[in-house]
């Protein structure tokens, strides 16, 4: 990409849309972007990132990026060449001007969005939040679409940008108990199997009102079966009270749930064939759940399968200052930043992975190809404590 050429074209694009020339783009506050893992994007995504950063080309509005496939302090656990390329990714989206956030939760501290605020983020579970759970506007961006709104400060004035254009579709309502994280990530990908790209209003049994860890799960499984970028969630969603529950409606049971993990989850695992590893972590734990953690492991005195946790580096050091890191080493709990769960050393390897995401065990089952089993922590912890 030469360097005049690409400065061109944007400054072209930008004039015209400043000068309204194109009326169909909406002025955008922050961006986040994904595919900055280089075991998605590959040497050609590598080689683009470094020549956009060479063009001369900034980001014209906050930014923040994604997990990649490494630790940057664990070096020794990836392969050298591919640990070495991650680097040059991240360090081409710095010189662009992202923020160094290494994170798919972005909203919790390096990104914080408002009620109202129009963003363009891609990473689906971030998306699903910013407009589920903080009443903020951003469509599903795709990596090329992000990287651009970052640079221009505009995205296409389509979909959640219009008008009515966040109205829901469906009714979903799903009258059982649901009693861990598993239940609500395996109801969002059930929610998202039926829903395509149409958008859900959900509404439980009791009008209970979720905890956010297992909104979280709800949303980034619905992110990974479904299309839209957002779920009226009855008592939860901001402004849900004045928006009309669609007439078309569907019934979901626990029949729905055990479908979806049948789907994703092994029966069960040979602990004689290799490492065992329960994952946890996907979207990446906030502060509150690793503490949620600690106190789960409090009458256990280690666990005899390690727990890997995956979180952002901004979370992490939060932990670190408290302790809490050291604690969990003692139980046999290892914490990852900068990475998201498809980590460098599980890819090729013939770990067998039990995982609390429903979102964790479609990418590594159909990505990685690893034995994967549904399990909630406290399912695990019940059974892998040592007193
Ligand atoms: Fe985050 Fe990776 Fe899961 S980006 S949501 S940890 S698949």
């Amino acid at each position: 990409m030469g360097e005049s050429l690409s400065k061109k074209v944007f400054k072209k694009i930008l004039d015209s849309i400043q000068t309204g020339k194109r009326k169909k783009y909406v002025k955008v506050s922050s961006a986040h972007l994904s595919g900055i893992s280089y075991l998605n994007i590959g040497d050609a995504g590598l080689e683009f990132l470094e020549d956009l950063s060479r063009s001369g080309l900034r980001f014209n509005v906050k930014t923040t990026i994604n997990p990649g496939c490494v630790d940057f302090d664990l070096q020794r656990e990836c392969d050298s060449e591919i640990f070495d390329k991650q680097r040059r990714i991240v360090k081409s989206l710095k010189a662009l001007g992202a923020v160094e956030s290494l994170t798919c939760t972005p909203y919790l501290f390096d990104n914080v969005i408002k009620k109202n605020q129009k963003v363009a983020w891609a990473e689906s579970s971030a998306v699903l939040y910013a407009n589920s759970i903080l009443g903020a506007r951003t469509n599903k961006e795709g990596s090329l679409t992000a990287l651009s709104s970052a640079i221009l400060g505009y995205t296409a004035g389509i979909g959640i940008h219009l008008k009515r254009g966040d109205k829901p579709e469906l009714l979903f309502e799903y009258l059982e108990k649901l009693d861990n994280e598993l239940d609500y990530g395996l109801l969002g990908y059930a929610m998202g199997l039926k829903a395509g790209v149409r958008i859900p209003y959900l509404s439980l049994k009791g009008n209970v009102k979720p905890c956010l860890p297992y909104l979280k799960q709800l949303l980034a499984s619905f992110g990974t079966s479904g299309g839209a970028p957002i779920i009226w969630i009855e008592g939860v969603t901001p402004g849900f009270s004045r928006i009309p529950k669609p007439k078309e409606k569907v019934v979901l049971s626990r029949d729905d749930l055990e479908e979806v993990k049948r789907m994703l989850s092994e029966e069960n695992l040979s602990f004689k064939n290799g490492k065992t590893v329960f994952i946890t972590g996907c979207p990446h734990y906030s502060v509150e759940e690793i503490e949620n953690l600690c106190n789960a492991l409090n009458n256990v005195r280690r666990l005899s399968t390690e727990i890997w946790v995956f979180t952002s580096r901004a979370a992490y050091s939060r932990v670190f200052e408290k302790g809490l890191v050291k604690t969990l080493e003692r139980k046999n709990v290892r914490l990852f930043k900068d990475s998201c769960v498809m980590y460098c050393s599980l890819r090729g390897s013939n770990i067998q992975v039990i995982t609390n995401s429903v979102k964790a065990a479609y990418y590594l089952k159909n990505s990685f190809r690893l034995r994967t089993v549904l399990k909630s922590l406290g399912e695990f912890v019940e059974t892998h404590g040592v007193e």
